[in-house]
């Protein structure tokens, strides 16, 4: 039996881990889920905490993980035993719902979430651990480079300094040639709103997030961050109800829409 962990030692922007995985769990858990994740659900059953602060739980989270899984999937697929980095891992338990046996994965995060992972999920020695900043080099040396490297950052990079992202991607996309990325990104509106002080619920403000992204600033990377050869705009998969309907899904690309709506972005690296 697995000891409780309390989430409060969580904090900041580490504390948004819990949010993500609550939902992720609380799909997995519905006979009507979109996503199976029983690791993601063994964790949110052990780790006590005030979930509801984050209010209803939504897809949006779910989605954007089985989108990341597909990418790792296709970059596994063309690049067999190639490393995947995910960035901000939090609770993430993508290694397990992808099941490569021949990817080594390297998860970065900060030390007390690293501390939380390593006490809950078991040991693989496919994982290589690296418990500091993204924004700390030192993890590019922990990467086995031998082939194409993924990189995933989902839920990361609004919580960080623009300048500092896009010093970021410059570095791996040097460092990681023929590489690629993939990552999420808010709209300026919602940036700003957090910048403000956004209050997602009574009881829970959301940490502030000064990077945004278009997707036609997305597109434009390739300009400003030379090493990175294109950018792919992708729609998150079908969920149900809303989250499914034809209308929602076509009206996201629509001119009045499309800037101001958040995205996902598939990146690649100059050989
Ligand atoms: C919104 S959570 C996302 C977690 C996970 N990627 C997911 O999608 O469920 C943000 C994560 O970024 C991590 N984080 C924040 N600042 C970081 C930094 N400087 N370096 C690495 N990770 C960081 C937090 O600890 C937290 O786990």
């Amino acid at each position: 039996m697995t000891d409780r962990i309390d989430g409060n030692t969580l904090q900041g922007v580490s504390a948004t881990t819990l949010w993500t995985l609550r939902n992720r769990a609380v799909e997995a858990k519905r006979p009507d889920g979109i996503i199976d994740d029983p690791l993601a659900v063994m964790l949110y059953d052990t780790i006590d905490y005030d979930y509801d602060k984050f209010g209803k739980p939504s897809q949006t989270h779910p989605l954007r993980a089985l989108l990341a899984d597909a990418t790792t999937r296709d970059h596994l697929a063309r690049h067999p035993g190639a490393a995947v980095v995910n960035l901000g891992e939090g609770l993430q338990t993508s290694f397990w719902r992808v099941g490569d046996p021949t990817v080594r994965w390297v998860s970065v995060d900060l030390e007390p979430v690293i501390d939380v992972r390593r006490r809950l999920l078991p040991a693989d020695p496919q994982i290589i651990e690296c418990p500091t900043s993204a924004l700390d080099r030192s993890w590019f040396d922990a990467v086995p480079d031998d082939q194409p490297v993924l990189i995933i950052a989902e839920g990361l990079f609004m919580y960080f300094p623009p300048d500092d992202v896009w010093a970021l991607l410059s570095d791996m996309a040097a460092r990681f040639a023929g590489g690629g990325l993939v990552f999420d990104s808010i709209p300026h509106w919602f940036s700003k709103k957090t910048l403000a002080g956004l209050d997602l619920t009574k009881t829970y403000r959301t940490p502030p997030m000064p990077f945004a992204l278009t997707v036609d600033e997305a597109a434009a990377i390739p300009k400003r961050v030379p090493r990175i050869t294109d950018t792919a705009d992708v729609m998150l998969p079908k969920g149900r109800g809303v989250w499914g309907n034809p209308l929602m899904r076509s009206s996201a690309n629509w001119p009045l829409m499309r800037n101001i709506r958040p995205c996902v972005t598939v990146a690649r690296f100059a050989d």
